[in-house]
């Protein structure tokens, strides 16, 4: 078969490399890709924000199955395009995938079908925000609605800092969302759907803040793992229960049946689980850690969703863990300066450790310079979290650019969990 994945980051870099891992692939193609993509996958530009352009791509490259990555071309319509012409395509249509593109469909999706998720109100202006303010205790939750790459998300402290942003985040003819603020533990919640059905495929657990210890502002994610112990099978199953079928269930009855990743971001709270949001797309950079231990061919995957037969479908990992920790331009998520040099890249990285490029381009003369906020995705699988961090880090340590950024704390609530766990059982003896 011949593949096009559709979309240039970190995570498109992993959909490819385990494409290019299947015994049914034969070509890749990327569009646009990036340096490392290049390595993979042959890579041809387009505009992701341009559905024209992207079926111009599709035409000309007559792959036999299209893979979606981001957002945006899901949001502008790209699987109904393709679905049109009888392009086999692996993602939600437009109409499904407002479950990402719309806060305020979501929202009230989710209170119409009874799954779980924070109160909330959807204003349309300034007065209603104000006037439905008072209602919620302090921390409030403020969201724009449609798509911003993580960083239409406000916690507001006080009164104040939420009529700010309200001003902020409320733009002319939109809508805000206002919701209660959860405390628990946040989860990702990757489970694959064909319109009826939704099976569970894995969790994993982003680091949403810059900073080390979950401080600083929002950025698109900066490192991610994924084990077993994130995912107790009594959880998976009322997740699956409470969450992903009914939002499957939901979706066919309102005529927009969901086919895709349905990626479920969880709060875990006291009282269980409550839906923070909906991505109807892999995550990044869980999709990096997760893909390292996926052991069913991913093609497989992608034709059960399209094909309606998840439920016939075995989802194997490998056992162990996997980790990934992101290589980040400075200034990120604020504006970064590109096409900073690259060095440390040549050295084939040790076994079971890739390096994934997010935001990469080659110049002129062969060398790979920065393009982005995010620049690298370096992951491992190993034994236990311990070993795939260790192993991580170690390959990130013989990476270096000016201004580079990274965290050094990615795990860091699985590995003191797992510390309490010790002492805990310490005690009891
Ligand atoms: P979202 O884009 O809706 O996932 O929000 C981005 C991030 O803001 C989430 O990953 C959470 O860390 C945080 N967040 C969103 N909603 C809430 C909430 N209701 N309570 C607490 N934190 C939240
Ligand atoms: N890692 C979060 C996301 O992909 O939106």
């Amino acid at each position: 078969m011949k593949i096009l994945v559709i979309g240039g980051g970190g995570r498109e870099h992993a959909l490819c490399w385990a494409l290019r891992r299947s015994p049914r692939v034969t070509a890749v193609v990327c569009a646009p890709g990036n340096a490392g993509i290049a390595a993979v996958a042959e890579c041809v530009p387009v505009r992701q924000t341009s559905v024209a352009d992207m079926v111009r791509v599709a035409d000309a490259v007559k792959p036999d199955l299209v893979v979606i990555g981001p957002e945006v071309p899901l949001a502008a319509g790209i699987v109904d395009a393709l679905s049109a012409r009888g392009i086999r395509t692996f993602g939600p249509t437009q109409a499904a995938a407002r479950l990402e593109s719309s806060k305020a469909f979501t929202k009230d999706f989710l209170q119409r079908h009874g799954i779980p998720t924070a109160r909330y109100v959807v204003a349309h202006s300034t007065e209603e925000a104000t006037a439905a303010l008072p209602a919620f205790a302090m921390p409030v939750v403020l969201k724009a609605d449609g798509l911003h790459a993580g960083k239409g998300v406000v916690i507001a402290q006080s009164p104040r800092e939420a009529e700010q942003a309200v001003a902020d985040l409320l733009a002319p003819g939109a809508s805000l969302v206002i919701e209660e603020f959860l405390q628990g533990e946040e989860l990702s919640f990757f489970a694959l759907c064909d319109g009826e059905h939704a099976v569970s495929i894995a969790a994993a657990q982003d680091h949403k803040r810059i900073g080390e210890g979950d401080t600083g502002p929002n950025t698109g994610g900066m490192g991610a793992y994924c084990t077993d112990a994130l995912l107790p099978d009594a959880l998976r199953d009322r997740l699956l229960r409470e969450v992903a079928q009914p939002t499957v269930d939901g979706m066919r009855a309102e005529d927009s049946p969901f086919r895709g990743i349905l990626f479920c971001g969880i709060m875990l709270c006291a009282d269980g689980p409550r839906v923070l949001e909906f991505n109807t797309r892999w995550g990044d950079p869980e999709t990096e850690a997760i893909l390292l231990r996926l052991q069913t061919d991913i093609v497989d995957l992608f034709e059960a969703s399209i094909n309606g037969r998840v439920r016939d479908l075995a989802v194997r990992l490998r056992p162990g863990a996997s980790a990934c920790v992101v290589l980040a331009s400075a200034g990120y998520p604020g504006a970064v300066q590109t096409g900073t040099v690259i060095h440390g890249l040549h050295a084939t990285p040790p076994p079971d450790t890739e390096i994934f490029h997010a935001g990469t381009a080659i110049y002129a003369d062969g060398e790979v310079v920065t393009a982005g906020g995010r620049v690298l995705a370096v992951a491992a699988v190993a034994e236990n979290l311990q070993e795939a961090l260790a192993q991580a880090y170690a390959a990130a340590g013989t990476i270096t650019f000016a201004g580079m950024q990274f965290r050094r704390d990615i795990g860091h609530r699985a590995l003191s969990r797992a510390q309490r766990q010790d002492r805990q059982e310490s005690d009891q003896v």
